[in-house]
């Protein structure tokens, strides 16, 4: 299986869980693309539900499919977010915002009864940090922070595309946070949300409840 067709996998597991009535949190990247896609299939077959994207991509997608979109303020409760992730560690902790969308991905988790990860194989990984941890920050306090983080044992840079400074949907920066394994990120996502600019950081600590991986096995799940 290619990571693609892993990715695929997993998208296409999750969507079994969406029924009719629900209001399905839509997460961001290629893996939540796919999951998007099949959702945008199911609702032409009938599925009636209300989505809420968590980045302007995903809300163009889902619409063009069709999908009835609303914004944040339109719900009271998310039932389910199906979403990516760039690693899960065996404890089910996240590093997202790969995509830059961890902001808004994490406000929708933490408001959803259930949150369901996908992935490729690759994305299990024993200790988090291989993957450097977005921090998403107010761009007035981004060079003042860069020597603040680097004092928390990384290698900070902000992250750029095509040349530039790359902005989230919300207008800020991206710290890339290269750590290389993070021996405790519950007291490093501490840490990080008290610091003054520091708008979120891609660490998901006890917001997954179920994690679906692609593998040249079948569906690995495992359940909070
Ligand atoms: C976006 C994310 C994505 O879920 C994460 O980067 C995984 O992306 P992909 O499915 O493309 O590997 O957190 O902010």
């Amino acid at each position: 299986m290619t990571e693609d067709e892993q990715k695929a996998a997993a998208a296409a597991a999750a969507v079994e869980y969406i029924k009719d009535g629900m209001v399905v949190g839509l997460g961001t990247g290629s893996t939540a693309s796919k999951m998007v896609d099949l959702v945008g299939e199911r609702v032409k077959e009938g599925l009636d539900i209300i989505a809420v994207p968590t980045s302007e991509a995903t809300k163009q997608q889902a619409e063009a499919l069709g999908i009835n979109v609303v914004g944040f303020d339109d719900v009271q409760v998310i039932d389910l977010t199906i979403d990516g992730t760039d690693e899960v560690d065996p404890q089910m902790r996240l590093i997202k915002g790969g995509g830059g969308a961890h902001l808004r991905e994490k406000i929708v988790a933490s408001l959803s009864d259930q949150m369901i990860v996908i992935a490729e194989r690759k994305k299990m990984v024993e200790h988090l940090g291989a993957f450097k941890l977005p921090v998403e920050v107010i761009p007035f306090s981004a060079h003042a922070l860069l020597p603040k983080l680097e004092a928390l044992g990384c290698i900070p840079s902000i992250r750029q595309k095509d040349g530039q400074p790359f902005y989230t949907d919300e207008n800020n920066l991206v710290i890339d946070c290269a750590f290389e394994r993070i021996d405790d990120p519950e007291e490093l996502a501490q840490t990080l949300s008290l610091m003054p600019g520091v708008v979120e950081h891609g660490l998901f600590i006890d917001n997954a409840d179920i994690v679906l991986i692609g593998t040249d096995d079948g569906i690995k799940k495992f359940e909070r």
